[in-house]
Order: structure tokens, then sequence, then C-alpha cells
């Protein structure tokens, strides 16, 4: 059994791209694993101002999270912000970190590149998220791409610790899904909010079928035999619908007569199905934010006995604290 962690951005309406390459799939492991799952508020304020968007962005997020199946008595599931010692950890993983290591990193570059100016919380933003990883000695990090290097950095950061100070930190392994297939948006570009192409996970009934229907397909006409490997709409349909009904519909593309629209149909027939269960308990959530918020603080509760050990023995460690031993 591995300890599995990872922290996601409350950045709004998640979508179904979210859904499949990061949510479900992070759920999956708290039937087999020990899942630390956290939303990364203090990661969200290098970028925003809006304390009221902030707040919102981060309970939607745990609504999300609670009504798509994250078990929070299996799991540990809290609020970044809810374990101040994450912060004190930072410090001192800060000064334990070489400024190069950081100016190497790519999100780092890429964000001067378009170019933003770098306020010094962005700057820091990898040992953040270091001690997110290190306060809880988690091994296995499931997370994108995007974010193999702040992992890596975090390894650096915990290996250079461990030599100076003795063994304290579990050295951590990313964890990066290579099969999750590129999800396309409503326009054929990877679905992400930055593009406003997605579809989200609670759309109401009317918008969900609006951005279905303005799925970007080609002009094949309906009499002719359709290509499902290049269509967005295959590629959609194939994520909700079991085996045996994606290879029906694949031949129902290949045989030609049947029109985009209608696999535009019943692929918004799929989705509205497949998170009907998952709606109804989003809407009873809602309607008992004082339950949500029991929910976090307990998580926070559990989570923190977990940091403890941790936090007191790189104080002792680093001198931080009256007691030596
Ligand atoms: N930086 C990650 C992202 O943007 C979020 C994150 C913060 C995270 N802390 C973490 C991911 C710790 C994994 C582990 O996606």
């Amino acid at each position: 059994m591995a300890r599995v962690l990872s922290g996601i951005q409350p950045s709004g309406t998640l979508h179904i791209g979210n859904y499949f390459a990061m949510m479900k799939r992070m759920i999956g492991f708290q039937r087999e694993h020990e899942l630390f799952c956290f939303i990364v508020n203090y990661h969200a304020l290098t970028s925003m101002t809006d304390a009221a968007l902030l707040r919102k962005n981060t309970l939607d997020a745990a609504l999300d999270f609670l009504a798509l199946g994250l078990d929070p008595e299996r799991a540990h599931f809290w609020v970044q912000s809810d374990i101040p010692e994450v912060t004190e950890l930072t410090w001192i993983l800060a000064c334990h970190t070489s400024q190069g290591l950081l100016e190497r990193s790519h999100s780092y570059k890429d964000k001067i590149a378009h170019g933003i100016t770098p306020n010094t919380g962005l700057f820091t933003y990898p040992v953040l998220m270091a001690a997110d990883i290190l306060l809880y000695q988690a091994n296995v990090i499931p997370v994108g791409r995007d974010q193999k290097q702040h992992v890596e950095i975090t390894r650096d950061i915990a290996v250079r610790f461990n030599n100076t100070f003795g063994e304290t930190f579990v050295v951590p392994e990313p964890l990066i899904e290579d099969e999750i297939a590129l999800i396309p948006g409503t326009d054929g570009q990877k679905m992400s909010k930055s593009y406003g192409n997605t579809i989200n996970i609670f759309e109401d009934e009317k918008t969900l079928k609006k951005k279905v229907m303005s799925i970007v397909t080609d002009s094949t006409p309906v009499e002719a035999p359709k290509d499902p490997e290049k269509c967005n709409v295959f590629a959609l349909y194939r994520l909700f619908a079991d085996a045996a009904h994606t290879e029906a519909m694949r031949a129902r593309y290949l045989a030609g007569g049947m029109g985009y629209g209608e696999a535009k149909k019943e692929l918004l027939g799929l989705i509205w199905e497949y998170f009907a269960p998952y709606r109804e308990k989003r809407a009873r959530l809602a309607n008992d934010p004082g339950e949500v918020l029991a929910i976090l603080e307990k998580g926070a509760r559990k989570t923190r006995e977990v940091a403890f050990p941790t936090i007191e023995d790189v104080r002792r460690k680093v001198g931080i604290s009256y007691n030596a031993k």
C-alpha cells in the first residue's frame, strides 16, 4: 500500500477533462492505497486577488470531489491552508533550496516568457509544493506531465535535507499516466479552461446540450462512412461508454448513414446519465454548507496528526525548538 498524494488548484468549475485525467483516477486510489488529496488554496494566491472568488472556488472544488465519490472517511481530504505547518516547513525548506534550482523551473520560466511579472510566491511555488509532499511523507505523487519537474525539485530538496540532517523525509516518486489520451474540448484542441472549450462536469442540461451540439466535426455528408478516430465526438463518447457500446458506435461511423448530429445526441444522453447520481449528491451537499465545512475541518484534524511528527522532527533537527531530542 502506497501513500498517494496530490493537490488540486481551486481554479473554478471543473470539466470532464479534469475528471478523466485526474479526479477519477485520484478517487480510485482510495480503495487500495492511503490517499492524501487536498485543495491548494495557498498556491492559488500566487495568481489571485479576489478573496470571495478564492473562497467560492475552494468550496466548489471540495463539493466536486465529495460529490464524485471521494470518501473523507477512507481518504485524507483537506484544504491546504487548514494545516499551517505547511507554511512553516516551506520556510525551513526554502533555507535549504538553492535559488538556481528554482530558476530552472520550466513553469516559472514559461510564466515569465508569457509576460507575467513574477511575485516571490510564484518563484517559491515549488518549495511550497515540496512542503506539501514531504510534510506527510508521501511516496507516490500522481501529476500531469507539466508538474513532473516540480516533483523532481521536491526530490532534490528532500535528498539534500536528508544528507545534511540525517534521514528525515521519504523521497517521493512522480506517477505520470501516459495512456491518458488527449481529451478534446468543443473546438478539438485539448480541453482547457484557458481555451474556453470546456464541457463542465456539473453543467445544467441546457448548457450541456448547447456545448455538445457545438462540438466541431468535419463536413462528411450523412450517408458517407466516417472515421471515428478522427472525430471529437467519438473521442468523448468512448470515455463514457462501455466497450460494447463503443464498438457499436464505431461500427455506425464506419457504415455511413449516421450524421454527426445523431452521434452528438447519443453523447449528450450519456454524459447526462453518467453524472446524474453525482449531480444529485452535489445538490444535496451544496444545500448543506455546514456539513461540507465539518468534513473539511475533520479532514484537516486527521491529516494534521500525520504532519506533527514530521514538523517536530524538522524543528529539532534544524534547531528551531528548545528540545534537542
Ligand atoms: N502544482 C500542482 C498543480 O498545479 C498542484 C499541487 C500543489 C500539487 N501541491 C501539490 C500536486 C503536491 C501534487 C503534490 O497541478
